[in-house]
């Protein structure tokens, strides 16, 4: 049974995307993540520059991919799917799709999102932890910044790995806590959080626990960027969003500040982490 979908984040911007909210329909009409600056110091704090941010960030984790021409490639919590739209712009060759448990987010999705003439594009509603493909059916599986929504990662890496083809490779991004801040985030779970703006979310996975998984899972770790610095723009850019749209959401100021301040000290990091199927 498919896990159910507590996302209020989402409900909130399906609803101004469907008043055609200018602002947020720019910013995450087509990616819903943090934006990725080369130099933060230029970031302009506006929806098209966080637009290009968020495209940037994708871009990212692609490349920890190593995406490129002609390849089977599966985007796991795909949201509108803005990566499928930025692969397919892109790239040639390419059979995509993208998964949700949301069937909501790939109703736009599949609106928006139109296969170039070489490439495939299909979206499919199903659980991260629960891929309904056949063993090695694809090249590549990327999640951008949804692993922490998934109920079990380690059910989600046994899932990448038997749906990847052998030399195929898996690439995300990730908060991850450094070691000695667990207590803390541990207390925090104490909190409802669940019942907050951003859902269901776990940021208890540290760097060793994904090389144990890694490890576990039979992948090789190919890639760790912490590229926390070039996303902290984000944060402004999200209370600047809030103010403009009138955010009286306590749960969302409360936790998008903590996540803020604990990414300002560098004790969460953003990561993005790629490893790969051996055998080829
Ligand atoms: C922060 S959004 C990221 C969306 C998209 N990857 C992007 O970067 O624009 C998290 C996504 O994970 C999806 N999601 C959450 N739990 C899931 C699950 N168990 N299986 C598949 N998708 C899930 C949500 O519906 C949402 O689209």
């Amino acid at each position: 049974m498919s896990p159910t979908i507590n996302l209020p984040y989402f409900d909130t911007l399906l609803a101004l995307l469907e008043q055609e909210d200018p602002a947020v329909a720019e910013s995450f009409g087509r990616h819903v993540h943090w934006g990725y600056w080369s130099d933060p110091r230029q970031a302009k704090n506006t929806p098209a520059d966080y637009a290009q941010a968020a495209e940037y960030l994708t871009q990212a984790v692609c490349k920890a991919a190593q995406v490129g021409d002609n390849l089977a490639i599966l985007d796991v919590g795909c949201g509108f799917g803005g990566t499928i739209a930025s692969l397919n712009e892109r790239f040639t060759g390419l059979h995509l799709t993208g998964l949700n448990l949301d069937e909501r987010q790939l109703q736009r999705a599949r609106k928006k999102v139109i296969a170039e003439k070489a490439n495939t594009i299909d979206f499919i509603q199903g659980d991260a932890c629960q891929l309904p493909f056949e063993d090695a059916s694809f090249d590549r599986v990327l999640a951008v910044e949804c692993i922490f929504h998934f109920p079990d990662r380690q059910r989600f890496f046994q899932e990448a790995f038997r749906v990847l083809k052998p030399g195929g490779h898996l690439a995300l991004s990730d908060f991850v806590p450094l070691s000695w801040v667990m207590p803390l985030i541990q207390l925090g779970k104490l909190l409802p959080l669940e019942q907050g703006f951003y859902g269901g979310v776990d940021l208890t996975y540290t760097l060793d626990d994904y090389r144990r998984l890694a490890q576990e899972t039979g992948f090789t770790t190919t890639v760790q960027q912490d590229i926390t610095r070039n996303t902290l723009p984000t944060y402004e850019f999200l209370f600047h969003l809030g103010q403009m749209l009138g955010n009286r959401d306590l749960s969302a100021t409360i936790q998008t500040g903590i996540t803020a301040g604990m990414s300002h000290l560098h004790w969460l990091l953003y990561l993005i982490l790629g490893f790969e199927k051996p055998g080829k």
